[in-house]
């Protein structure tokens, strides 16, 4: 039997597992946090990882995420992330168990329904369209600070019903919230309160706007959530808030991370850049593979609910658990040749990337129209790019993003 030191009982049960040290907090060379995931993987089914003050159990195989994931009962969302603990409710519809989580996507989920992305997609389009024209002639873009944040910052304004000229008063509050999520350090956190003062009272205002003149529900959230019935009662502005806070975290990072990736990706793989210049109808099965293959969101937290014996490990109620969703995303017992990019790979929508169970991602509709149509828009005026030379590239733990993409063209 493995023990290892527990900050609550002494010694801690490990039921055998091996013990990582690995610390996926900490920014990295671009693509080095797969390579560690992987080898993770491959060297043992279960673990413990060390690297926090509290330590949490490790999932990485596909078939073991995909089960935890589905049995919420027993491995709770009070707990979002493995790596750190949250205040309960600090995220919703994240932060919610059954029958309340339910209850809450009932009122969600018909404003990310395909049909609703499809009048997104519009104007997606005309505001793609209208960045990259302005971009072209500048012969060079940072991804990560530029286009790949100013078009996830207005489709987001624009999907709450908000101004989209609010875009550039937004994206540093952006910047300011995923500082405080990532880094915890005194001065991070002081830039993350004051992001949060600014950012409430921003959308406080939206919500008694909208409370006295109420929009169309149907296409803007704001009008929704203050209209909607939650539990028998109308839903109380701090919730609206928290929703609306939840959204723009879970939203914005990741799609601008997804267009890091794919960008990276295509500058130095020219054939299946080319591939898709060829066959820009492939773009939609291209992004899926794209989430499955470059992981953004490396693992989903849970809390154990009660005691579990979850095939032989013996997990304790409270414990914290890591479902390894990029891990399980190249696992080679599901993924064949899992390490390259196969858009035509049988088992495309198999993957993790968007989550499973009730919790799977409620923007993934909107995300992949939105990433087809940018990199449609893009690849369709500037087809040939590079990274600049000497870039050096790195990405950002806990949540995976490039922090820099230095494209360059002629
Ligand atoms: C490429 C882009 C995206 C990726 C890879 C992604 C991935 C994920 C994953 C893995 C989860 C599951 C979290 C969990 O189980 O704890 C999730 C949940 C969620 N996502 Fe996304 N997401 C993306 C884009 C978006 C967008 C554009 C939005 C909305 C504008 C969004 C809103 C949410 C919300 C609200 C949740 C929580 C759902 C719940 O707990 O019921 N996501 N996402």
């Amino acid at each position: 039997m493995t023990e290892v030191a527990d900050n609550s009982a002494g010694v801690r049960d490990l039921g055998g597992c091996p013990v990582f040290h690995t610390d996926y907090r900490v920014e990295r060379p671009a693509l080095e946090t797969h390579r560690l995931l992987n080898a993770d993987r491959e060297a043992a089914r279960f673990a413990w990882n060390d690297s926090t003050e509290e330590g949490f159990w490790v999932l990485n195989r596909f078939d073991d995420v995909r089960e935890a994931l589905q049995r919420d009962a027993d491995f709770s969302n009070d707990q979002v992330s493995s790596l750190h603990r949250s205040p309960p409710g600090i995220l919703l519809p994240e932060n919610l168990n059954q029958p309340q989580h339910a209850e809450m996507r009932r009122i969600l989920n018909p404003f990310f329904a395909p049909k609703l992305v499809r009048r997104i997609a519009d104007r997606a389009q005309e505001r793609a369209v209208a960045l990259v024209e302005r971009i072209a002639p500048r012969k060079s873009e940072d991804m990560a600070t530029g286009f790949g944040m100013t078009y996830p910052t207005e489709l987001f304004l624009a999907l709450l019903g908000l101004p989209v000229e609010d875009g550039p008063t937004f994206q540093p509050w952006v910047e300011g919230q995923f500082t405080g999520f990532f880094d915890k350090s005194p001065q991070a956190q002081q830039i993350a309160a004051q992001t949060r003062r600014e950012l409430d009272a921003y959308f406080a205002a939206a919500i008694a706007d909208r409370r006295a003149n109420p929009g169309d529900p149907t296409t803007d959230l704001v009008t929704r959530l203050v209209t909607a019935e939650y539990q028998g009662a109308p839903i109380p502005d701090e919730m609206i808030l928290t929703i609306c806070m939840t959204i723009m975290a879970a939203g914005l990072d990741t799609t601008r991370s997804a267009l890091g990736y794919t960008f990276l990706h295509m500058a130095t793989h020219p054939q299946d850049r080319q591939r898709l210049l060829d066959e820009p109808e492939l773009w939609p099965n291209a992004i899926e593979e794209i989430i499955r293959l470059y992981g953004l969101i490396i693992q989903d937290g849970r809390e154990a609910a009660h005691d579990i014996d979850f095939h032989g490990l013996p997990i304790r109620k409270g414990d914290l658990v890591w479902l390894g969703l990029a891990a399980a995303n190249q696992d080679p017992r599901v993924f064949e040749d899992p390490h390259l990019f196969d858009p035509d790979r049988p088992n495309l929508q198999q993957h993790l990337g968007f989550g499973a169970g009730y919790h799977r991602c409620l923007g993934m509709h909107l995300a992949r129209a939105e990433l087809v149509v940018a990199l449609t828009e893009w690849h369709e005026r500037i087809p040939h790019y590079r990274i600049a030379e000497g870039a050096q590239l790195r990405e950002r733990g806990s949540q995976l993003r490039l922090q820099h993409v230095p494209l360059v063209w002629d």
